[in-house]
């Protein structure tokens, strides 16, 4: 069942939104070679809490840490752990609030230090893929037309797209219906209403789209040990057109703009 959410509840997923959107832009400004990923899992914890948020992923299927933490070839779900970060490396951050019933879920991948170009292309790439499906999330349109625009533009470039793994609804709970894949036929699917809040998340790889889990029981990394990156915003269908739930403002975090995409700040 698709839930349709009222003006006041997209309010409320808005208010849960800037307590992920203002853990992240911290997150994106903290993070420095030689931090663990348990190091950030814990600023992450306290940022939210500070908040009077609380994190979404702990518990949730028994997992047990604030943020997934994704590096290099982890495509998504990483488990935060003694892993050092080291200058190179792409890091992957997704973290979900849950406020006043209510919950955000945004990712976003990020450079540890001086990164190649070629890791530079892909955060770039997939950081276009998730603002132009979020363009998509117009009244009238449907599901597959915003999967088709994230695969078109991903696909244009070489990257591969991973199947395996889908976006979603999200409201109440962090995964409602419908699923939103990053491939698909335009003019297919679910007809978008005013009210519809989604969860769209491109995972893009330089190499093949397939991926294994790890034995961890939750790592996802790719299958030939080639990049991915990882971008995630919440959003709801207006009348106004798409509204991104989990916007993070540049403006208070000054020295994290290299990381604003122009897509999402004419947003
Ligand atoms: N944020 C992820 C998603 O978009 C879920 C993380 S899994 C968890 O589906 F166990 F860490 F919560
Ligand atoms: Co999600």
């Amino acid at each position: 069942m698709i839930t349709i959410k009222s003006a006041r509840e997209i309010e409320l997923m808005r208010v849960s939104g800037k307590i992920t959107a203002k853990t992240l832009t911290m997150l994106m400004k903290t993070v420095k070679p030689g931090m663990t990923t348990a190091d950030v899992d814990r600023l992450a914890e306290d940022s939210i809490r500070s908040m009077g948020g609380t994190p979404t992923f702990i518990g949730y299927n028994g997992y047990a840490h604030t943020i997934c933490a994704s590096v290099n070839e982890e495509v998504v779900h990483g488990i935060p752990g003694p892993r050092v970060l080291t200058e190179g490396d792409l890091l992957s951050i997704d973290i979900g609030t849950t406020l006043d019933g209510y919950v955000s879920d945004s990712a976003v991948t990020i450079p540890i230090g001086e990164v190649s170009a070629a890791a530079k292309r892909l955060m770039d790439v997939t950081q276009e893929c998730l603002m132009l499906g979020i363009a998509q999330m117009q009244a009238g349109n449907r599901l597959g037309d915003i999967g088709h625009a994230v695969q078109q533009h991903a696909e244009s470039h070489g990257y591969g797209v991973v199947r395996q793994l889908v976006g979603h609804g999200i409201g109440t709970k962090m995964h409602e219906e419908p699923q939103v894949p990053n491939y698909g036929t335009a003019g297919h699917g679910t007809v978008l209403r005013p009210g519809l809040v989604l969860a769209i998340e491109p995972m893009i790889t330089e190499g093949t789209f397939e991926v294994e889990t790890l034995d961890d029981g939750w790592t996802v990394i790719t299958e030939d040990g080639k990049l991915a990156a990882h971008f995630e915003h919440t959003i709801a269908v207006t009348n106004e057109g798409p509204k991104i739930l989990t916007l993070r403002d540049y403006a208070e975090h000054p020295d994290v703009n290299r990381f604003r995409p122009k897509e999402e700040a004419a947003a």
